[in-house]
C-alpha cells in the first residue's frame, strides 16, 4: 500500500493535469504546502515505482496507474467532503478534513458514507430529519420534543 504522502502527491497531481494537462513542480508544491525540493524527492520516487512520469523540463504527468490511485483518493475526498457538509461542516474545513479522513477508511465505512451522500443528494425535497438537525445544532432542542420546546419558549418569553 502507497503511503498517505503519496496518495496525497497522486491526487494533488492529478487535480493540477486535469487543468493544465501536466504538473510542475512548483503548483505541487503550491498545491501541498511543501518545498519544491520535497515535491522533487517524491515525484522521482513515484517516477521509480511507475505511478508518475517526470521529465525536467516537462513537468509531471501520471501514468494509468497512478492515475487509478489520484482518482480513487479523490472520488473518496469528494464524497467524504460532501458527507462533513452534509452534517453542517463549514466547507473550508470539510476540505481541508476530507484530505486527512480520505485515506484512512475501510471500504465498508466508505461505501455507507457513499450510500448516505447519494440518499441525501437523491431526495426530492430538502429532507425534513436535516431541516431538524439544523434546529438542533443552533438550540440542542429536538423539533419533535415538544415539551422541551415549550419549556424553552416558555422561559424566552418569560
Ligand atoms: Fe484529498
Amino acid at each position: 500500500m502507497l503511503s498517505r504522502k503519496a496518495e496525497d502527491y497522486l491526487e494533488a497531481i492529478l487535480n493540477i493535469a486535469e487543468e493544465k494537462g501536466y504538473a510542475r513542480i512548483k503548483d505541487i508544491a503550491l498545491a501541498l504546502g511543501v518545498t519544491p525540493s520535497s515535491v522533487v524527492e517524491m515525484v522521482r520516487r513515484l517516477n521509480d515505482m511507475g505511478f508518475v512520469e517526470y521529465r525536467k523540463y516537462d513537468g509531471v504527468t501520471l501514468t494509468p496507474k497512478g492515475e487509478k490511485i489520484g482518482k480513487a483518493v479523490w472520488g473518496r475526498h469528494t464524497m467524504i467532503r460532501a458527507f462533513l457538509e452534509i452534517i453542517k461542516v463549514p466547507e473550508e474545513i470539510a476540505n481541508k478534513d476530507a484530505c486527512i479522513i480520505e485515506h484512512e477508511l475501510d471500504p465498508k465505512t466508505i461505501e455507507q458514507v457513499k450510500n448516505l451522500v447519494n440518499f441525501v443528494q437523491s431526495a426530492p425535497d430538502y429532507p425534513q430529519w436535516l431541516e431538524h438537525f439544523e434546529i438542533f445544532c443552533k438550540t440542542g432542542i429536538h423539533p419533535c420534543d415538544e415539551g422541551k420546546r415549550k419549556e424553552r419558549e416558555h422561559r424566552l418569553s418569560s
